[in-house]
């Protein structure tokens, strides 16, 4: 494995590759007394893979990364790990290691104590000292603390705290990484940063499985391979970044994953849609059948300004300058719709008419309420 190639201390012949893994939830629910909070889950992530689990604040993500890890036990279905059903493991056999938001470290240990703390922890698996100390050069080295071995967490910034917990999770030298929105606790500038760091471990650890919590699109757009949408304790999409942006198949990722204009249509034959009197040439779903209502969603940068193959006669109704871009709020027959303009030379003014266009390969067609009612 490449790691081997970047880290120290690993006196006993370099760093054993963790067994591929992958994680399979095969069917599982969790619920609170009545309160079902994860509902018949079903998400496979391919051994190295990146799989972000993306959803708003109480869909239920933490609670699938804890089904995991083994601290929520599901009331019906199965968690497999590397193919081996581990539902009624408890977490320190499970071979996993997991990151949570607010770093979790021991303030009266140093660093490096923290980070042999997971391999102490393991029962039945005690590492020899000298084990214990390659184990944790490895693991500080990886994400670049070694020269802090000695400190306590106080005396580290957030970004070096979350970096120690990353390495401890990392020292176990899981198959299966578990992250729960480790950076919400980082300001924007260090997020950035850690994204890039994180990205580049997994250049390293090409053979872990990741599975990455986070309400923030632009982390799991900038992280993942593929994207888990989560909404109301169910799974609702899932693909690659590119497909969910470019193609989604519900409203929810359409506005969860991105910027949308999500426009009231009736759809047509052959690729057509009618929106507010006009007939629009799209990108035609399954499931919207001629005549019935859909929705056309058109992400905002790839609706451009004056005639085009779709056009929209509105009326500008705000202007935000957004430095690259002037984001435009349009008024079309009563509907808004929002266009992110670049190189405009002037400023459009309120109230004026503007004339707008998409492609018929940028509008997809949704049925309605595809995702966002149906079990309601
Ligand atoms: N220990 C618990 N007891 C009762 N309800 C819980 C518990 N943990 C989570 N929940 C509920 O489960 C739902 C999903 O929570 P969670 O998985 O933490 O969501 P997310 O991580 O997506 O914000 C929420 O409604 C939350 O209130
Ligand atoms: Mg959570």
């Amino acid at each position: 494995m490449s790691a081997a190639t970047t880290t120290a201390g690993t006196a006993a012949g370099g760093r054993a590759p963790a067994a591929p893994s992958g994680i399979r939830f095969d069917n599982v629910s969790v619920a609170y007394g009545e309160n079902v909070v994860l509902d018949s889950f079903d998400l496979t992530v391919e051994p190295g893979e990146v799989m972000a689990l993306l959803g708003p604040s109480g869909s239920g993500k933490t609670t699938a990364l804890r089904a995991v890890a083994g601290f929520v036990r599901p009331c019906a279905g199965r968690v497999l790990i590397g193919g081996r059903d581990v539902t009624g493991l408890p977490p320190h056999r499970r071979g996993i290691g997991m990151v949570v938001q607010q770093y979790a470290l021991f303030p009266h240990l140093r660093v490096e104590d923290n980070v042999a703390f997971g391999l102490k922890a393991r029962r039945g698996r005690t590492a020899s000292r000298a084990e214990t100390a390659a184990r944790v050069a490895e693991a500080l080295e990886m994400t670049g603390m070694a020269a802090y071995a000695r400190r306590h967490p106080r005396e580290l910034s957030g970004g070096q705290q979350q970096r120690v917990a990353i390495a401890r999770a990392l020292a176990i030298r899981p198959g299966v990484l578990l992250l729960d929105e480790p950076l919400s606790a980082l300001d924007t500038r260090l997020r950035s940063g850690m994204l890039a760091e994180l990205a580049r471990l997994h250049r390293d650890l090409p053979d872990v499985s990741v599975l990455y919590v986070t309400h923030d699109q632009v982390e799991a757009l900038t992280l993942a391979d593929r994207i888990a949408v989560m909404d109301r304790a169910r799974l609702r999409d899932c693909g690659t970044p590119q497909d969910l942006y470019r193609r989604p198949r519900t409203e929810f990722t359409a506005s969860f994953v991105g910027n949308a204009n999500l426009l009231p249509v009736t759809a047509g034959p052959d690729g057509t849609a009618d929106f507010a009197g006009t007939r629009l040439t799209v990108t035609p779903a399954e499931g919207a059948a001629p005549g019935a209502s859909a929705t056309l969603c058109v992400r905002p940068h790839l609706v451009g300004l004056g005639d085009g193959p779709n056009t929209l006669h509105g009326r500008v109704t705000e202007v935000q300058w957004r430095g690259a871009t002037h984001r435009v709020y349009a008024d079309v027959a009563g509907h808004r719709v929002m266009a992110d303009l670049r190189e405009l030379r002037t400023t459009p003014e309120h109230g004026s008419d503007i004339t707008l266009h998409f492609a018929a390969e940028d509008a997809v067609l949704l049925p309605a309420g595809a995702g966002s009612t149906d079990d309601e």
